[in-house]
């Protein structure tokens, strides 16, 4: 079974996007559009986000226009959106709806990944979803030098020094990595 792990890049006050949801403070620093191979999760089965996530990647890439470009950027990916909304879906792509409880639709998600990793991609409160029923394994940060006054909040939720332990501290040119796993 592969291991579920949230991964995301974020500013040194923990955001994840402002609040247009715009990632510009990220993609100012200087690397930041093309990342290291080496700092994103492996052997990736299926990505998991939030309908906000979903729609920013969509309109960030025009995909539903150039549906070719989504089979370029995730080969052979399987995509959970959780949403309680009717979305649109680039031709060709393997992108399924789900909503409710993590714990009611995992299983699902765990068979499509078969032994590959799941990558939950965001946000913040389906993270905490993922951490409240015990289903995440590792949660890696790549911290930007940036802060924002406001935005998409990492992690609204309170979690304590118990539930996790740093396995990794690093550089990587402008940014600090930091991993750790998830306590179960
Ligand atoms: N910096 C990074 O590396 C990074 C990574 C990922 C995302 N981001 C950005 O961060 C922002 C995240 O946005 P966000 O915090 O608003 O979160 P989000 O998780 O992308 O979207 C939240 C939405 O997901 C749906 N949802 C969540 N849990 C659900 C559940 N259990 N059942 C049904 N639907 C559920 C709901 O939408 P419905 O109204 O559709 O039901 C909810 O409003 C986005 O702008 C994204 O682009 C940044």
């Amino acid at each position: 079974m592969g291991e579920i792990i949230f991964d995301a890049a974020v500013t040194i006050n923990g955001y994840l996007a402002d609040e247009k949801h715009s990632l510009a403070w990220l993609f100012e620093v200087p690397g930041a559009a093309e990342p290291d191979p080496d700092l994103l999760p492996a052997n990736v089965g299926v990505h998991v986000e939030g309908s906000n996530t979903y729609q920013w990647l969509l309109e960030n890439e025009d995909l539903l226009a150039h549906p070719e470009k989504w089979q370029e950027f995730y080969p052979g990916i399987v995509t959970y959106v959780f949403t309680t909304r009717d979305l649109p879906v680039p031709d060709g792509a393997d992108v399924r709806f789900v909503s409710g409880d993590i714990s009611t639709v995992l299983p699902q998600i765990r068979e499509a990944a078969g032994d590959k990793n799941i990558w939950v991609l965001g946000g913040g409160e389906l993270l905490g979803q993922f951490l409240d029923h015990g289903a995440l394994d590792t949660l890696a940060l790549t911290i930007a030098p940036a802060a924002l006054a406001g935005g998409a909040a990492l992690l609204p939720r309170n979690i304590g020094s118990e539930q996790l332990e740093l396995i990794q501290a690093k550089q990587a040119g402008p940014f600090a990595r930091l991993v750790y796993r998830v306590k179960h």
